[in-house]
């Protein structure tokens, strides 16, 4: 099922490409916006309306109020990459005590697609939910389960493409790229949606399965290992040496007081 929101022309996807996505991947329904304020808010408002098919893709060609964890805004011009996906978390095999597994996993399915676009072994997960590209980060990952819950998860991600951090607001331009500053050439931007959705469907499938392969996937790819690390939880400050993600895809972190396990929070400085 299609559902198209605003005129297509002038958008970098067409209609094939629609049926190239439900044909090559897990995604049963699509529903396009030429523009949209947050296609989180969008996937979580569907979470509670009847009859839709899973997983459901609400993919933008453009939006301007994108929303990243907290407070934060995810900036994203013209040729990013912004979509979120509705998921079934009984079917993922997905109770809340492995929700926080889902944003590291789609950081590896993420990191894993376009580093097949990218010549050389540069891609990083920055625990919990960013992707970095030769240190800079190009991806932000936002999970959010809907109000009442109802087994459904967003897994909403934005990936700099074609949206060069030239135009990106200057406090931006020091610690974010775009694959396009990286490779110096434009990428084919439903060619990476399509990689990210096949790679997507196995990985998360791995979480129910508990699948070793996973875990030692997180851990290789974990930027802040060895570092030190400063992680807000809650009202409180963790701060040492990063030792890498356990099992459960918790950031261990060797403290003055002892090691701790952080399963959720905000790293502040690295
Ligand atoms: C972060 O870095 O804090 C997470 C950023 C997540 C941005 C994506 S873009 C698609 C989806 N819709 C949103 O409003 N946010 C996520």
């Amino acid at each position: 099922m299609i559902d198209v929101f605003g005129d297509q022309e002038g958008s970098q996807f067409t209609a094939a490409d629609w049926d190239r996505v439900l044909r090559s991947t897990f995604v049963r329904q699509v529903e396009f916006h030429r523009e949209i304020r947050s296609t989180n808010d969008r996937a979580l408002e569907l979470a509670r309306q009847a009859g839709r098919q899973y997983p459901l893709l609400v993919l933008a060609e453009e939006q301007i109020a994108g929303r990243g964890r907290g407070a934060n805004r995810w900036w994203a011009g013209r040729g990013a990459l912004t979509f979120s996906l509705l998921l079934e978390t009984q079917a993922l095999d997905l109770p809340p005590r492995r929700w926080p597994q889902a944003s590291l996993t789609a950081g590896l399915a993420v990191s894993e697609a376009i580093e097949t676009m990218l010549a050389d072994r540069c891609v990083q997960l920055k625990w919990p939910n960013d992707v970095y590209v030769r240190g800079r980060k190009a991806c932000g990952i936002l999970v959010e389960v809907p109000p009442r819950g109802d087994g459904r998860v967003v897994v909403g991600i934005g990936i700099n493409v074609n949206n060069s951090l030239r135009e990106a607001p200057p406090e931006l331009q020091a610690t974010a790229t775009a694959l396009c500053d990286a490779a110096q050439r434009e990428f084919a931007v439903i060619e990476v949606l399509e990689q990210v959705l096949v790679r997507l469907a196995e990985r998360l499938q791995g979480i129910g399965r508990q699948d070793e392969e996973l875990r030692n996937r997180w851990r290789e790819r974990c930027l802040l290992t060895g570092r030190d690390v400063q992680v807000k939880l809650g009202g409180r400050t963790v701060e040492g040496t990063c030792r890498g993600i356990d099992e459960e895809g918790a950031l261990v972190v060797d403290t003055a007081h002892g090691v701790e396990r952080c399963l959720a929070g905000v790293v502040t400085r690295f």
